[in-house]
Formats: structure tokens, sequence, C-alpha cells
């Protein structure tokens, strides 16, 4: 069984030029199967709040919510490095409750580390954090959480002055101790130079081909959603919603057309026990018809 990375793997990564796999999970399937198909780092996203909840934006994500789907996501992915996202306006509105709320994540949810938005405006509280033994993963670029403050969701630092703004950005959050940095949504130029520079792991969305990891929303790579929406930075590797809805609809036209269920999926009753139980003059009942009793299907005894 793989050991859990540590930070300290994750920045040798960096040094290795050995790229680090990251993915959203929500909940303890997709957190297992992430885990088994070899991911280094799972992120409990507050895309959750998209994709899993329904709302148009990640701002009405809770605490609550990440502290709950981050425990799920624990007992999925035992072996792997968890990180979770603090959701809008936990953080940055004071240090004591920042402190608070990350450690609401670690201890209730199970998780190795907290994701926070922002720059040099947050520097404060993920220095306080480190301080306080809280590994802290950075968020800059398209920040989902500043969605109203950005004007929507745009490709970030196109201009030198956004650039800048965003370079000064990724070195307050090193500098605050940051044992990494996901930078969403910026040219590849950008993230490029914000790699370089920096000697934490850069882990790219949407920020091409030179990070020093990738990360991408589970129900994006699986088009596990209805409707799908494409986007340019996402590669699909399956198509999950048009077969689970396929699948669905099959359901529903066997219940209906009385294909399911089948002789296969029901049970028998000890035929001894029918006369007295129905009187033997009833020949309707369909267990008459079946073999044997408390039948065992596929690991599951039920009678
Ligand atoms: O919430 C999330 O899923 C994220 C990733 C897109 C980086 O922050």
């Amino acid at each position: 069984m793989r050991k859990r990375l540590t930070i300290t793997n994750l920045k040798k990564m960096k040094q290795d030029r050995n790229a680090i796999s990251v993915l959203t999970a929500y909940d303890y399937p997709s957190a297992k199967l992430a885990e088994e198909a070899g991911i280094d780092v799972i992120l409990v996203g507050d895309s959750l709040g998209n994709v899993v909840l329904g709302y148009d934006t990640t701002i009405p994500v809770t605490i609550e919510d990440i502290v709950y789907h981050t425990r799920a996501v624990a007992r999925g992915a035992q072996q792997t490095f968890i990180v979770a996202d603090m959701p809008f306006m936990t953080y940055g509105i004071g240090r004591e409750s920042t402190l608070k709320n990350a450690a609401r994540i670690m201890q209730e949810g199970g998780a190795q580390a907290v994701k926070l938005e922002g720059g040099v405006d947050i520097a404060g509280d993920v220095a306080a954090l480190v301080k306080a033994g809280i590994p802290v993963m950075g968020h800059i670029g398209l920040t989902p959480q500043s969605v109203h403050q950005l004007g929507g969701y745009k490709v970030q630092g196109k201009l030198d002055a956004d650039a800048q703004r965003l370079i000064e950005d990724a070195k307050a959050i090193e500098e605050a101790g940051a044992f990494s940095i996901v930078i969403e949504l910026v040219t590849e130029s950008l993230a490029a130079h914000i790699s370089e520079v920096l000697s934490i792991p850069v882990i790219g969305i949407g920020a091409g081909r030179s990070c020093d990891g990738q990360v991408l929303v589970y129900h994006d790579i699986l088009q596990y959603s209805s409707p799908y929406f494409e986007k340019k930075f996402v590669k699909t590797y399956a198509d999950i919603g048009t077969t689970i809805r396929n699948a669905i609809q099959s359901y529903v036209d066997d219940v209906k057309s009385g294909q399911f269920p089948d002789e296969e999926h029901v049970f028998g009753a000890t035929p001894a026990a029918i006369p007295s139980l129905y009187g033997s003059s009833n020949e309707s009942q369909p267990d008459s018809q079946l073999g044997k009793a408390g039948q065992v299907k596929k690991g599951v005894e039920t009678s």
C-alpha cells in the first residue's frame, strides 16, 4: 500500500521535476477511486458548491459543508494527502476565527492541509496558520470566491500590471510559509515565470504546461454533470453523465415494462412454509414457482 505523501515529498517532487497530480473529490467513492488510481493529492475544493450542491458560485459554501465532505473524503482516501478549501469569509476577517476554522477542517474533517484564496492581503493569515502548525496551500489568479470583484470567470494577468501583482502575491504566499500554491486561469507565460521564481510547487489549473503540477475538478474530467459545459483548459477522460443518464433511463423502462425485477432478483420462501402461510389452495403466489429459500446473491445474504 502506498504511503501518504508529505509536504516535504511534494517539495522534493518539484526539485526532481516529478509532476504532481491533484484532483478534487467530495465524498467517499470519489476519494477512494482517486486514491486507487494513484493521485498524489486530493483537494476538497469549495467547487463542491458548484458541482455537488448546485450553487452558481462557491460563495454559499460553509465551513460545515467543507468539514462534512472532507470527513467523507478522509474515510475514502486514508493514504492520500488531503487539502481542503477554507470557504468564503472563514479567513481574512480576524486571525482567531481563521485559526479556529482551519482547526475544524483538520480536526473534524481530517485534512492534512488547508487552501486559502488570495495573495498579499492574506499573507498574514497564512503565516499565522503555518506558525500554528497547519500546512497551507495558496491560491492566486482567478480566485472564484472573488468572482464578483473580478467581474467574472476571466483569464487573469493578461495586462503587465496584473501580472506584476500576481507575481508579488505568489512571492508573499511563499514567504508566509505556504508549502504550495494553486494558480488558476492565467496565461501560460506568467504561470511559467511564477513556477520558475518560487521554490514551492506551483499547481496549475488553466495555467499551461510549465507548472509543477496540475489540478482539475473531478466532475469536469468525467463529464459528471448535466448540462456539461466544455472548458478550454479541461481534458475530459470519460462521459459519466451520459452513462448514468442512459443507465437510469434503462431502469425506468424496465420498471415500466415489468422487465425488472426478474426471476434472478427475487427471493423464495422455504417451499414447506408456503402452504401454511398462504393456504394450500393459493397457486398464484410467485414464491411457489421459485427455487431455494434465502438465496445468496453477490455476497449479500438476505431472506
Ligand atoms: O475549489 C476547487 O476545486 C479549486 C480548484 C479549482 C483549484 O479551488
